[in-house]
């Protein structure tokens, strides 16, 4: 077992990390919330016929009483009528500020019902159990949670941390490669932005394979930095903000996709390639650098770059949360394995493009 803390003073988390935690799931949030009486699982049609009776039985064990709510999978979950169908089977099933919800699946369910926990009387203690890569790196830890509005996504949401995070990598190996892949954007993002040691690491350790027999290793070293960034900057509004590395570009790529042609995965792997060619333009990031990000991305399975109309950019730029007025804090690499926010004109930005 491997074991983090999110350090964030009053509402510190443990992030738990052991191969078939599934099945002891209901022991350890028994141990967080002794008071609790009742557990709202929710997960979606993809995940609940794999794993959400082990985890109700689970949960049952520790003396829960469990209903489950599943939502369909895909990203047109992340709704505002989602969002009300929970906050009303959340009212029926009777929970209390005492009781839990607990998030099964991967960042669509985290997100959804990550802000269905904020939101219903106020807040209800959220477990986060995520069970794909790209949640078990980032959206399950950190307290994002979020829906997507017709005008762009995550656009209503709160910070709600969790109050305890439970990963077992045994659930990755039933990904498809393809969603393995999106994933490891997130995971290279890692390297580049903190730790160059975790990146020479993943160019030596290039395939899902080589991944898998380091997966305790991999998820550990995302997560302690994703730890050590939140804890600083809860609220992303200073250091926080190199988490997007890669992402003002990956949100225009999946905007000129509609969200459906290129996955969150492949518009950041893209636009992780893009930033760094913008920091070279610009005289900070080292000449090197995209070619080996590329490198990277491109052993994984995702695009080094994606088409992207001009007026797709501007409107990713307009909508991007890190703007101010009429500049943007880019995120940008000065040396590999260290991340910066480069304020710039978003004129001076589109211009580059
Ligand atoms: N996914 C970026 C963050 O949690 O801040």
């Amino acid at each position: 077992m491997r074991t983090l803390t999110v350090p964030i003073p009053g509402r510190e988390y443990d992030i738990l990390i052991h191969h078939g935690l599934l099945q002891s799931a209901g022991g350890y949030i028994r141990s967080q919330l002794p008071r609790s009486q009742k557990a709202a699982l929710v997960t979606d049609t993809n995940v609940a016929p794999l794993y959400a009776s082990t985890v109700a039985d689970s949960l049952t064990q520790a003396d829960f009483q469990v209903e489950t709510f599943v939502i369909p999978a895909g990203e047109e979950s992340k709704c505002s009528a989602q969002l009300s169908a929970l906050w009303s089977g959340f009212a029926r099933f009777s929970l209390t500020r005492t009781d839990c919800v607990v998030a099964l699946g991967g960042g669509v369910v985290g997100d959804l019902a990550g802000f269905a926990a904020a939101t219903i009387l106020r807040g209800v203690p959220l477990i986060q159990i995520p069970t794909t890569l790209l949640s078990q790196v980032d959206s399950s830890v950190g307290g994002k949670v979020a829906i997507d509005l017709p005008q762009g996504k995550n656009l209503a949401g709160a910070f709600y941390q969790p109050r305890l995070v439970l990963m077992d990598p045994e659930v990755l190996t039933t990904l498809p490669d393809a969603t393995f892949a999106d994933g490891m954007a997130e995971v290279i993002k890692y390297g580049c932005i903190a730790d160059r040691e975790f990146l020479d690491f993943l160019a030596k350790h290039s395939t899902r394979s080589a991944i898998m027999e380091h997966i305790d290793h991999v998820l550990h070293t995302c997560c302690r930095i994703k730890a050590e960034v939140v804890a600083e900057d809860e609220l992303d509004t200073g250091r926080r903000m190199i988490l997007n590395f890669g992402h003002t570009l990956g949100h225009a790529y999946e905007l000129a996709g509609h969200y459906s042609a290129y996955t969150h995965g492949q518009a950041v792997g893209a636009g992780m390639v893009r930033a760094a060619e913008l920091g070279i333009s610009l005289g900070l990031t080292p000449a090197h650098l995209s070619g080996s990000i590329a490198r990277l991305v491109e052993a994984f399975g995702l695009p080094t770059s994606l088409p992207c109309p001009h007026d797709q950019y501007a409107a990713a730029i307009g909508l991007d949360k890190k703007g101010a007025g009429d500049s943007i804090s880019l995120i940008l690499l000065d040396r590999p394995g260290h991340a910066l926010a480069y304020p710039i004109a978003k004129q001076q930005l589109l211009a580059m493009l």
